[in-house]
């Protein structure tokens, strides 16, 4: 790893003027990512919790199983990635953070489309758009979701903060992951076709991650229900749906030859992620099971 990042750094260099040049380097320093070691530590990813689905009880009792297993599981943290509570019901979000003050571990949610920004900031955060480090990481977390649509949107505002949050993992040498509820990547039929359009930010928002490639490691979402589901066509970056707490469905994605991958495995679950040997490692947990070996993992890798 280490290696081929300053190989890069080496090829970016042009010598002019023969003997004594001046040598210009054209890739920007944030670009320039040198890492000494990989990271070593394992979070919990769990998302589209919808307490209050149709108006029933089903989806606060998977929660309550989900949280305890939550609190049993490795795992230095948990992300939350978006759609707390179903149609922003306001009365779920007391019975959503019961439940989630069991788990004992520090919790990082971000809103999806279900969760008004107000409600999100009464019940879990003032602050929306926010960063924390962790082991080497700096986990970056904004709203990309819009209570009145299934696709994404990043505003300019968020674009220049993205700017100055990637700058500063660059000065303190910190790799990236980044979480909005939304996927960025393309999608359409067998696929949902929901992602951030062109016209609503994806453009500068993939402009700003590809001149952070060395640095960001992956782009984490919700949104879908669909199991592990992801796509690493802008490798060296990753871009992965994490599966819903509440409910999966198969759509066939596989077999309809949708890019991409889409693990086979749609039971309500979580996932723990464990970076070791270079690699993440995303281990699908599905509640209320015991592994028999049969449940998929995904290993990203570098
Ligand atoms: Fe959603």
């Amino acid at each position: 790893m280490k290696e081929t990042r300053m190989n890069r750094r080496q090829a970016g260099k042009i010598l002019l003027g023969g003997v004594g040049g001046v040598v210009l380097d054209f890739q920007s320093s944030a670009a320039a990512a040198a890492f000494d070691t990989w990271p070593e530590f394992s979070f919990l990813v769990v998302t589209d919790t919808h307490i209050g689905y149709k108006n029933g009880t089903a989806a606060e009792k998977r929660w309550r199983n989900t949280a305890a297993e939550l609190k049993d599981a490795q795992g230095d943290f948990v992300l939350h990635l978006g759609d707390l509570v179903d149609r922003g019901n306001e009365t779920q979000y007391p019975v959503y953070t019961k439940f989630r003050d069991t788990i004992g571990k520090p919790f990082y949610e971000i809103p999806g489309n279900h969760d008004p920004e107000s409600l999100f900031k009464q019940y879990i955060d003032q602050k929306i758009d926010r960063s924390f480090d962790h082991g080497g990481v700096r986990f970056l977390l904004f709203n990309n979701a819009r209570t009145d649509s299934h696709d994404g949107f990043i505003t300019p505002e968020q674009i220049a903060w993205l700017k100055s949050e990637l700058e500063d993992a660059a000065t303190a040498n910190l790799r990236v992951i980044v979480c909005a509820h939304v996927p960025f990547h393309y999608n359409r039929h067998p696929d949902r076709g929901w992602y951030v359009k062109p016209d609503n930010g994806q453009t500068a928002f993939y402009e700003l991650i590809e001149a952070h490639r060395d640095r960001v490691l992956a782009i984490f979402h919700g949104h879908f229900h669909n199991g592990i589901r992801g796509w690493d066509d802008r490798r060296p970056v990753h871009e992965i749906l994490f599966p819903s707490a509440l409910y999966n469905l198969d759509r066939g994605l596989m077999a309809k030859e949708a890019p991409g991958y889409n693990l086979p495995e749609f039971r309500p679950g979580y996932v723990l992620a464990t970076f070791t040997g270079g690699k993440l490692i995303l281990k699908y947990h599905v509640t209320g099971e015991a592994d028999d070996g049969s449940i998929p993992e995904k290993a990203l890798t570098w």
